[in-house]
């Protein structure tokens, strides 16, 4: 087993709140170990650019409670590619850095994956506000997403209460409706459209509105995860079939922003400590995950395998059960 003198850390993807304490974290684990860090600008396209920054504990402090990545980041279309993949791997050579820390959510870890190939050792830390990383039942930035998006949609209901009105929120979550679940749950959503469980059925929507409009409520209140339907086509059937009147607010990237909760600041810390544990203790090619609140870690293909995150159950009939 080699020893690790100088490791590599950069964010991908998507920002997430309590990428900068992962950060944090790596450099100063590093540094007590005397690991030397480079910090790489924009995720996988500053690795292909070698566009870095060295990394010492000074140039990290007071992070914590920053939104977003001091690393900056991107989706790099190039890194798909075989040919920019060698290019990375030649500058982390040339720069005798022997490892990477990648933190991001899934196209992170598909790009770790193929990246093994160049024998570049990886370890992932899934950060995302999605929550779309199967082996792990948490990753970065979730927690301030929702919480943000609970945050924006408790303002929205005071108007739409002011004016008798139906709001219909859009939030994030590409694939996945934790956010909405969540948000819509601590809400009192009338009704919350997900992904996962979604069948196409607006007259459940319009029906429950419906029908609570004529016990004499007067303000309403649907949350959507984006991409499984039309908000403002839901908004103008709920108008058209219930006579409500029907507004749409896309919540969009305020859900990436703002100052991470204490615990994205606090799994962001352990997850970034538990990274550089991994390197030190000789392991390749792994990503951290939390299983039953512990890290643990699986190696990069395993994590792919693994489908465990489907949505709870009892979690979404309880929204239903609890719809106002
Ligand atoms: O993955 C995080 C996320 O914010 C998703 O919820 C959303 O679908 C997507 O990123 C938006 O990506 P972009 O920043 O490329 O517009």
């Amino acid at each position: 087993m080699s020893e690790i003198k100088k490791i590599a850390v950069l964010t991908s993807g998507g920002d997430a709140p309590g990428m900068n304490s992962a950060i944090r974290a790596v450099v100063f684990s590093a540094a007590q170990f005397g690991i030397e860090v480079v910090g790489v600008l924009r995720g996988y396209e500053g690795l292909i650019d070698w566009e870095t920054v060295a990394l010492d504990i000074n140039k990290v402090r007071n992070i914590n409670n920053r939104g977003g990545t001091i690393l900056y980041t991107s989706r790099s279309e190039r890194f798909l590619q075989q040919e920019y993949r060698r290019k990375a791997a030649r500058n982390l050579r040339e720069h005798e850095v022997d490892a990477l820390i990648a933190i991001g959510g899934d196209g992170t870890l598909r790009g770790a994956i193929a990246f093994e190939e160049e024998g570049i050792n990886t370890i992932c830390i899934p950060g995302t506000i999605d929550r779309d990383v199967s082996c792990t039942e948490y990753t970065l930035g979730f927690d301030t997403a929702a919480n943000t998006a609970m945050e924006a949609i408790d303002r929205i209901r005071d108007s739409s209460v002011s004016h008798g009105r139906c709001s219909v929120v859009e939030v994030m979550g590409r694939k996945r409706g934790y956010i909405a679940l969540w948000a819509g749950m601590a809400t009192s959503a009338d009704a919350i459209v997900l992904p996962e469980k979604w069948d196409g059925n607006y007259d459940s929507i319009t029906d429950a509105i419906g029908k609570r409009h004529a016990d004499g409520r007067d303000s309403y209140l649907v949350v959507v995860a984006e991409g499984v339907t039309d908000a403002q086509q839901l908004a103008e059937m709920i108008r058209e079939k219930t006579g409500v009147e029907s507004r749409v607010s896309v919540l969009g990237y305020i859900q990436r922003g703002g100052q991470p909760t204490a615990k994205d600041r606090m799994y962001g810390s352990l997850m970034g400590a538990y990274a550089v544990e991994q390197l030190r203790g000789g392991k390749q090619n792994r990503i951290v995950a939390i299983k039953n609140d512990f890290l643990i870690d699986y190696s990069l293909e395993e994590a792919l395998d693994i489908q465990n995150n489907l949505m709870d159950s009892f979690q979404y009939e309880l929204s239903l059960r609890l719809s106002e």
